[in-house]
Order: C-alpha cells, then structure tokens, then sequence
C-alpha cells in the first residue's frame, strides 16, 4: 500500500517543512523551497525484518582497522588516511569540470589489481571510452554501466560484486521510491542513503561524485556530508593546470590533508615537488615577492607571495588580493601604518599569491608583510629568505603550529634563512638554515635591511 504524502524542501539546507515557505528560517535562503512528493510504501517504513542484526556488545565487534585497498594514486591514498576502507562511502565533491570524473576514472583503470565498476549517469560509455583512451587502459577489471537508477545500479552491483563502485554524479541518481526530479535534495539524500547501505552491507567501498557550485551550496553534497564517512573536494581554477585534493572531514584518518595534481592531456598527473611549480625562477631578486612556508594537512607548500604597493593614481587608493583574504591584507596594512608608522593610506596594494593558489593558512602573514614593505620601499628581500609566523593585532609575531616541517622543508628546499615568531620552541635547532626569531612587526624592517 502506499501512500502520498507532499513536503517542501529548501535546496539549500534540505530543512523540511509541511508548507511552503518564501524565506527558509533555518539557512536564510530566498525562495528556496520546492516540493516533493514522497510515496510511503510499506518497505520503506522502519519495520524491522527478521534478518537485520541484532545489537552487538562493542567489546565484541571485531574492527580490521589495519585492512586498507590501496588504489594506484598514492597521493589518493594518504589524503584517504592510508588507503579505502572497505565498505566506506567517499564523497568527491567539486565544480563542474574540474576533473572529478578524470581522477577516479584514472584511478579505476590505473589500479590493475581492482574490480571497479564506474556507474556514469552523465556520460555514456562510448564518451568514457573515449576519455580512458587518453588516460591510459591498464586495468582490464573496469566495468562501466550507464544508468541513472539506483536500484538499478545496485543489482548490477549485486551480480558483477566489485571491489570498488563509482558513482559519477549523484546528481543524476534517482531512486524509485521517491518521484521528485533527480538532483533535488530530497533524491540526492535518498539515492546516497541507499548508496551508503549498500556499502555497509556489503563491505564495498563507495565513492560518490557530486557538483558543487561556486558558493558550495547545492543541491546535494552539503546534504549528503553527515551521511558519509569521507569528503574529498577537488579544487583548481581552471586557468591553471594543477589542481588540489583536499579531505575535508575523515572518519578514517586526518583531515586537511592535501594532494597535489597536474592536469595534463592524458589525464592527471602527481606533483611530487610543488615548489618547483608555485615558485618562479628568477635571474635577478624583485621587489616584493616572498615565500611563505604555508602547510595543508601534513605537506608543506612553499608559495610566492607577490605583492605590488605604489602612489595612488586615480584619486582613491585601491586595494585588492587574488588568492589571500583580503580582509587580513586590510588588518595587516593597518597594522604596518599603527605599529611600524608606514603610511599606506595614499598608496594602491595589490596582492597576489603566485600560482592562483588559495591560502588560509595565518602563517602566511609575516610574508605578506615582508612582501608589502619590500615594494613599498622597492629594495628586495634577502635572497633565499622564507617565512613563517602569524601577525597579530599589536603587531606581535605569533607562533605557528608545525614549526619544524616548516623549517626542515625550507632547509631541505635550499633557503637559507628563515624568519619566525619567537615564541616558536623548536624540536630541534642545529640546523643548516639560519632561524631569525622576531616578536614584533617594528623589528622585521631591520632584520631585513639591515
Ligand atoms: P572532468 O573529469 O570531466 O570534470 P568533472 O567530472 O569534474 O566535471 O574534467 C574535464 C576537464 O578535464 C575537461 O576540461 C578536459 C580535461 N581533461 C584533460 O585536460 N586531460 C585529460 O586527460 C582528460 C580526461 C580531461
Ligand atoms: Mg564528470
């Protein structure tokens, strides 16, 4: 028997509600609310069959922790924790284009020792073909299947029995159970939960795809986050050919932990070096530009810090920053004229992290203040110099976690000195780089130029 029941949605937060609403008062999003209609069959009710497990004392649960598949992409595996644990669902999220398809495709047909079956409800398999001739067919193990039901999906599942199911995109899944639109939230919830018992039940590893737009709130993966054990997003701009794989949340290893790509004509590429990419050769030192020691998860990443400060020509100085918050190049530029008495005021800054790369990381301050008075005053920083330190309000040089990473990689990349907080303590401090401690902004110039 089965009954209709009507809800409304809101696509941004999936928050539900008997009716509809102009404004969701749970995520504040305008207009947000769609209808769906959920059909209540009898299998879909929580009714507890005879066979479903009983409860378990947890003393008694045998974990296989240590068991991991490793795929062939080794920077996959340690952003993964180590490798796939079996019977996990991994979402990877990103904008359209950016190459989510390309990397587990790649990862299917590189990993010879894996049945994988690569479910493609945006392509069809002639166009998959077409794509794993770029990349390279290695494995002969791949299966692709063309369908957008997932019910569908998982009896093929059920006879082929793979080691590892793809999912390209959840977007695209529906499920019969409910007859709203594929990519509503209401599908994208229910097609990943019957993704994610299938998992659990079957002990294979799920990964699904999902789009996210530019603001990263869609129609699915926000939704679909609680309900999986790992996220991955894959970013880049699309200008650039490196792209960045990120974990933002684990139940099986670290988060933040970053792998590096390149995106090449025969699919993607590991970047074992990134400096080599981020940071440019010069014959002769320039005004203005630093290194950053920055880190992501447990990788170090040296970056280029560029920065252009000059008069004002066109009346109001203007201030602008591609790849760093710009409301932290505002906080330090008030800063340097408080504290250090730089009077930035009438002067254009513009700020750019090389690479079109993207830094959260706070211990990219002390490079950006660095970088700022080495134009401001045009005279070059000290060759081979990187940094590594926090700026606070007063002007403080604030400690930075990892400080030794930080420091062994800038040592074992070629810099010679290396400018930080002086309320660091170090692990280890004979080294073959130079530490200059700082604990005030006011004393950075003179170090410098001095
Ligand atoms: P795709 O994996 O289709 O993106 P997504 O699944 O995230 O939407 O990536 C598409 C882009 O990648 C497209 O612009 C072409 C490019 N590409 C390469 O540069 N080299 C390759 O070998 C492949 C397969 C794709
Ligand atoms: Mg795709």
């Amino acid at each position: 028997m089965s009954k209709l029941k009507t809800i409304y949605t809101c696509q941004n937060c999936g928050v539900t509600s008997p009716k509809w609403m102009g404004k969701c008062n749970n995520c504040n999003a305008w207009n947000s609310y769609v209808e769906e209609i959920i059909s209540t069959t009898k299998e879909n009710l929580t009714v507890r069959k005879k066979s479903t497990e009983a409860a378990l004392l947890l003393t008694e649960v045998v974990a296989n922790s240590q068991e991991r598949i490793l795929t062939s992409d080794k920077e996959l595996n340690r952003v993964l924790g180590g490798g796939i644990v079996p019977g996990s669902v991994i979402l990877l999220g990103g904008e359209p284009g950016i190459g989510k398809s390309t990397v587990l495709l790649q990862v299917s047909l590189h990993s010879k020792s894996l049945k994988v079956l690569y479910v493609s409800g945006e392509e069809s398999a002639t166009q998959t073909r077409l794509r794993a001739e770029r990349i390279g067919l290695i494995n002969d193990k791949v299966f692709i299947y063309t369908d957008t039901n997932v019910e569908n999906i998982l009896i093929e599942a059920d006879i082929i029995v793979p080691d590892v199911l793809v999912i390209d995109s959840i977007q695209t899944m529906q499920t019969a159970l409910l007859e709203s639109a594929p990519g509503s939230v209401a599908q994208v919830r229910e097609s990943a939960q019957l993704l994610q018992q299938f998992a659990k039940k079957k002990n294979i590893p799920v990964f699904i795809i999902g789009h996210i737009t530019k603001e990263g709130t869609i129609a699915g993966p926000k939704v679909l986050e609680h309900l999986v054990d790992t996220v991955l997003q894959f970013e880049g701009d699309r200008n650039y050919n490196y792209r960045l794989l990120r974990t933002l949340k684990n139940r099986f290893g670290a988060t933040y932990e970053l792998g590096i790509y390149e995106m090449t004509s025969s699919g993607l590429q590991v970047i074992e070096n990134p400096s080599a990419l981020l940071i440019t050769h010069r014959d002769e030192p320039a005004s203005g530009v630093s290194i950053a020691m920055t880190m992501e998860g447990l990788r170090t990443i040296p970056v280029e810090v560029q920065a252009l400060v000059s008069p004002a020509v066109y009346g109001t100085a203007q201030r602008s920053s591609t790849g760093y918050d710009i409301r932290r190049m505002h906080m330090l530029l008030a800063v340097l004229d408080k504290r250090c008495g730089f009077r930035l005021g009438s002067k254009d800054v513009f700020l750019n992290i090389a690479g079109g790369l993207r830094i959260e990381d706070p211990a990219a301050d002390l490079a950006v203040v660095a970088a700022l008075i080495s134009s401001n005053d045009d005279i070059p920083l000290p060759e081979h110099a990187a940094f590594a330190a926090e700026v606070g309000l007063s002007g403080e040089i604030r400690p930075v976690n990892k400080i030794d990473f930080r420091i062994a990689e800038a040592e074992k990349l070629g810099y010679t000195t290396i400018y930080i907080s002086k309320y660091n303590s170090l692990e280890k401090n004979s080294r073959n780089i130079k530490i200059i401690r700082l604990s005030k902004i006011a004393e950075l110039y003179h170090k410098l130029f001095n």
